[in-house]
Order: structure tokens, then sequence, then C-alpha cells
């Protein structure tokens, strides 16, 4: 298959039933995404696809075939370093997850984002540390102004 990862053009034939998380981790060496649940439960895996934020544990690496993949690693957005501001994270590992949910979502609400909307939005990215004051608060303010 082909596909663009973070810009760059990948050819690549992975296994039929390998998981677009184990894709990028295990042939791309793209770590930053994270697998905590292989469930489709916990977020950590999040990632873009053709611009919009899926779980890549629930994707086929097969699936992905001409699309458009960005993970973190492809990410320079003022939102990470307000997360940083607004302690939006401790051990950090569901934070790239974090991120590739919250800038979806400002993308979809821009100002109409609210923190009630954004702890609703949250719903599928679970943190084990810090609590979500944090994350809402960057996520909030980002989306202030765009
Ligand atoms: S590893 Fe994909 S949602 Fe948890
Ligand atoms: S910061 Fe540790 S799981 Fe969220």
């Amino acid at each position: 298959m082909k596909l663009t990862v973070n810009g760059q053009a990948v050819q690549a034939t992975p296994p039929a039933r390998m998981l677009l998380s184990e894709f990028l981790r295990e042939e791309l060496r793209l770590t930053g995404t994270h697998v905590g649940c292989d469930t489709s439960q916990c977020g950590a895996c999040t990632v873009h696809l053709n611009g919009e934020a899926v779980k890549s544990c629930s994707v086929l690496a097969v699936a992905c075939d001409g699309t458009d993949l960005c993970t973190i690693e492809g990410v320079e957005h003022r939102l990470q370093a307000a997360m940083i501001r607004h302690h939006g994270l401790q051990c950090g590992f569901c934070t790239a997850g974090v991120i590739m949910a919250g800038l979806d979502m400002i993308r979809r609400h821009g100002t109409a984002l609210d923190r009630t909307l954004i702890r609703a939005e949250l719903e599928g990215n679970i943190c084990r540390c810090t609590g979500y004051h944090g994350m809402v608060e960057a996520i909030h303010e980002v989306s202030r102004d765009v």
C-alpha cells in the first residue's frame, strides 16, 4: 500500500491483520502513538486519518492505502505548549492521544467549544494520572482564537 505519514510518502506491505497502531509503532517506529488497551477505549492511540481523529487500534493498517495520516510526531501546534502550561499531563502516556483528540475537536467546533463540550468530547481518552482539568483548560484556551 501507499500512503502519506506526517507529510512523507510511505510504501509498505503490512500483514492483513496488523492494526494501524502496530504498524505505526513497529513498522514505522513512530512510538509517540501509544497503546493502552487495544480495545478502542483509552484513546492513547489516537491519530488523524485524512484529517479526522481515529483510534488507530480500531483500524487495520491495510485499510489505510491511499490515506493521509498524521501522528503526534507530525504535530507542531501551540496546544502542546498550552498542555504544559496548564499542567495537562503527568506521566504523559495519554498525552499524544489527548492532543490529537483536542486538535480534532478544535477543528470541528472552533470557538463554540466550551468546557462542558470539551469534557464530553474527551470521554474517549482515559488519563490515569492527572485528572482532566488542565487538559480542558489547555484545549479551551487554544480554541478561543481559531
Ligand atoms: S490503545 Fe487504542 S483506544 Fe486504547
Ligand atoms: S498523564 Fe499519565 S495517563 Fe495521562
